[in-house]
């Protein structure tokens, strides 16, 4: 499974490209806004910092709503680096968008998925990444986990290139289960990176060596 972060801040992203197990970068307006980057210009300019930073897929959001105004804002922030890739929203204008995009070679990432045939329809449309947004699935008392599992079965039975971006990760939880479905991607929040790598065993083990090395030192 790849592992990208969901983040835009760049401490970050630095922090968890030298652990060496990042595979790209999901931003979103929140994410962006979080950074209080102000302006258009700012904005693009700090999605090319972070393609400086990471030489892999970062993903980058439209906030156009029509399929013109999307095409075109896609064109413009693919242009910001080759490893740039477009967010778009779910929704029919989104669609049409990514289908001319996928024709024109510009990657997308088809954002707010919530169904399985939210999956196939931005799949069969030509997106490169669909991102199924789990935690806000759960925070609705439906199972986010299960929805990926039900687009891991759908795409099984065809072959779409998409690759499917387990996104709105809140809990190590989701992203064990995302690896045990066998998902292409998680996206994951830089404080649930940490929970991963952590065990209070690990804690103590270290702690007991580190005490029985002094044994052996004196
Ligand atoms: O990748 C999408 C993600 O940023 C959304 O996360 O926690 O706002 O639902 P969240």
């Amino acid at each position: 499974m790849k592992f990208f972060i969901d983040t835009a801040n760049l401490d970050e992203i630095k922090e968890a490209h030298s652990l060496g197990i990042l595979d790209g970068v999901t931003t979103n307006p929140s994410l962006i806004a979080r950074e209080g980057i102000a302006g258009r210009k700012a904005f693009e300019k700090h999605i090319k910092t972070i393609c400086e930073l990471v030489a892999a897929p970062v993903s980058a959001e439209a906030v156009s709503m029509t399929f013109d105004d999307m095409v075109a804002e896609a064109r413009t922030l693919s242009q910001i680096d080759a490893n740039v890739v477009v967010k778009i929203p779910m929704t029919l204008d989104g669609l049409k968008a990514v289908r001319q995009l996928s024709e024109e070679g510009i990657n997308t990432n088809v954002t707010l998925v919530f169904s399985p045939l939210q999956a196939l329809l931005a799949a069969k449309a030509g997106a490169t990444y669909i991102s199924p947004f789990v935690g806000r699935l759960d925070d609705i008392s439906q199972d986010g986990m299960k929805v990926v599992e039900e687009i891991i079965d759908v795409f099984a039975n065809y072959l779409f290139e998409t690759e499917i971006i387990v996104a709105s990760i809140r809990n190590p939880l989701h992203v064990l289960t995302a690896a045990e479905l066998g998902a292409d991607i998680a996206t994951i929040p830089f404080k649930v990176i940490e929970q991963l790598a952590q065990h209070p065993l690990t804690d103590v083990g270290i702690d007991k060596f580190l005490k029985d090395w002094q044994k052996v030192e004196k």
